[in-house]
């Protein structure tokens, strides 16, 4: 891919990639607006560095690629709803993205991108470990992949957020959104297969009988997770990372207890999985 208004410098040969030359709180231009979307579609996830913006402008960049997603189950900060907050302190009891997982994929259009910015970062630790499920597609073996192709995943944000809200010592009785979705989904631009169950929200494959959904599940889990199709982010004060959840998993590490570690998430809408 020729890239002329940014530079992007890739991680590792298989995901994740360095965007330089771009200030996210000036106006985007057609251009490298479409460079950065060309970007993160042949790289996974992108990563860009010193990026002191407000709520608005964060949120602006996100609506270049689409609807902002209201999160089902946390509140935004005062007057942003379509903002995630990312916090942890000594008071924490959990954190966000503790397991491997793609954003809300219970939601019957999950979202097609995430965009973080992390704000105050601790001494050390706090990487954020992404996944490619193109590469852990492709690893598996064509009687696995006829196997898997037409499974049909059930998702289901209610577990996941009741125990959450447990954990925190809190009650909620909210309903919160299921969906069925495709275990092997084709990207919509790249027209690439991904692997799409997560041991956050797939809670069973239809069809099947559970024993053997439990057994299809605990392997794919172990396998989408090796490090082989791995990058790891260390992030400094204003770095972002956007993501995309139609072919990356990722999960967040809390090494850093009690030191505090904040930002801001911006995630864009995307469409239902075919
Ligand atoms: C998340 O969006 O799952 C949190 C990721 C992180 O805090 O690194």
């Amino acid at each position: 891919m020729a890239y002329e208004e940014i530079d992007v410098r890739p991680v590792t040969p298989t995901l994740g990639a360095e965007i330089h030359g771009v200030d996210l709180s000036k106006p985007l231009g057609n251009r490298a607006f479409s460079e950065i979307h060309d970007a993160l579609i042949e790289h996974q996830v992108i990563f860009f560095r010193d990026q002191d913006i407000t709520l608005d402008q964060h949120k602006d960049f996100g609506r270049k690629f689409g609807d902002l997603h209201v999160h089902p189950s946390a509140p935004g900060p005062e007057g942003h709803p379509d903002v995630l907050t990312i916090h942890a302190d000594e008071n924490a009891k959990q954190i966000a993205g503790e397991r491997w997982h793609s954003d809300v994929s219970c939601d019957p259009e999950p979202p097609m991108g995430s965009i973080l910015r992390l704000h105050t970062i601790p001494p050390e630790g706090g990487d954020t470990l992404f996944a490619s499920m193109y590469a852990a597609y492709d690893a598996l073996s064509d009687k696995m992949k006829d196997y898997l192709d037409g499974l049909t995943a059930i998702h289901d944000g209610n577990p996941n957020y009741h125990d959450r809200a447990q954990r925190d010592g809190r009650k909620d009785d909210r309903v919160f959104p299921r969906a069925e979705h495709p275990l092997i989904r084709t990207h919509p631009v790249s027209g690439k297969k991904a692997i799409f169950v997560n041991p956050v929200f797939t809670v069973g494959i239809k069809d099947l009988p559970r024993d053997e959904a439990d057994a299809i599940l605990r392997f794919l889990y172990a396998h989408n997770n090796r490090p082989h199709w791995q990058v790891r982010f260390k992030w400094q004060k204003n770095s972002i990372a956007f993501w995309d959840n139609r072919c990356v998993q990722h999960i967040a590490m809390w090494d850093y207890f009690p030191n505090v570690r904040s930002g801001y998430r911006v995630t864009v809408k995307g469409d239902r999985p075919v």
